[in-house]
């Protein structure tokens, strides 16, 4: 895989953002808005505690590998990204009232599988996250009527759209040399991990989407997408992406990361 042009971009993507004025006023801070900033608050508080590791894990994983210094530069990056997101969203809570969450079980689910069986599984858990998160913060962008959210919505969305790119390259690296079979038994396994995992997402966030008008339906068929893009892109490098009704993946992540779009 390309690590340099990895390094690039996380490089160039340290600033391309202006953080908000957490503090500014609006109607969203209203007290007849305060039912949904709880359950809100609440959902992404959650979200924070995920993002809020050091990624000691996937580094060793990633030097115990072999690979080369460049991708463990790009890991380094990409895990400083997380980090990044998990001092957003701990914004975010903040402007709604909320706390910040030490424990939670799901986040100490994730953790216990994704760091039992190496590099490989260790990006699946990740990247299933961030495909799930694709979704749960492309449709709140929308529906959150406050624009200091809207805007980090975006962009959490635009950086996750790049972390799925930057793993599907390394798992298109990794595969390159395996029979189609063991590649669709791969993709049956990383499918069912993928639809236990939006599953327990929607139980546990599922009533703060509500509150926002987003339905079970609508987030599962986003997620889903998301999961048959990825799987279609590395299954067919170069040519993926435009087996899907909705254009190239690239063109999709235009249409979410642009702000104005939300
Ligand atoms: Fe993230
Ligand atoms: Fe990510």
């Amino acid at each position: 895989m390309n690590a340099g042009h990895w390094i690039e971009h996380f490089r160039q993507n340290q600033n391309a953002w202006t953080e908000p004025d957490w503090e500014s006023p609006g109607p969203f801070l209203a007290d007849e808005e305060l039912e949904r900033r709880r359950l809100l608050a609440d959902s992404l508080a959650t979200f924070q505690l995920g993002e809020s590791g050091g990624g000691s894990h996937i580094r060793r994983f990633v030097r115990q590998s072999g690979a080369g210094e460049d991708y463990q530069m790009a890991v380094a990056l990409f895990v400083r990204e997380e980090q990044r997101h998990s001092e957003i969203l701990a914004g975010m809570v903040g402007r709604l009232g909320g706390k910040l969450k030490r424990r939670h079980w799901a986040n100490s689910a994730f953790r216990l599988i994704r760091n039992r069986l190496g590099l490989g599984f260790n990006i699946q858990v990740l990247l299933t996250a961030e495909l799930i998160a694709e979704a749960y913060y492309g449709l709140l962008g929308r529906r959150i009527p406050d624009p200091p959210l809207q805007s980090a919505c975006a962009k959490i969305v635009r950086d996750e759209t790049k972390h799925i790119a930057f793993h599907r390259e390394f798992f298109r690296s990794i595969q390159r040399r395996w029979l189609p079979m063991a590649t669709g038994l791969w993709s049956a396994q990383f499918q069912t991990l993928f639809l236990f995992a939006e599953s327990l997402v929607w139980l546990d966030h599922g009533r703060c989407l509500r509150a926002f008008g987003i339905g079970r339906r609508e987030f599962r068929d986003r997620a889903r997408a998301g999961c048959r893009r990825f799987l279609f892109g590395v299954a067919f490098p170069g040519g993926g992406d435009g087996l899907f009704e909705g254009g190239s993946l690239a063109q999709n992540s235009e249409l979410v990361a642009k702000p104005g779009n939300l």
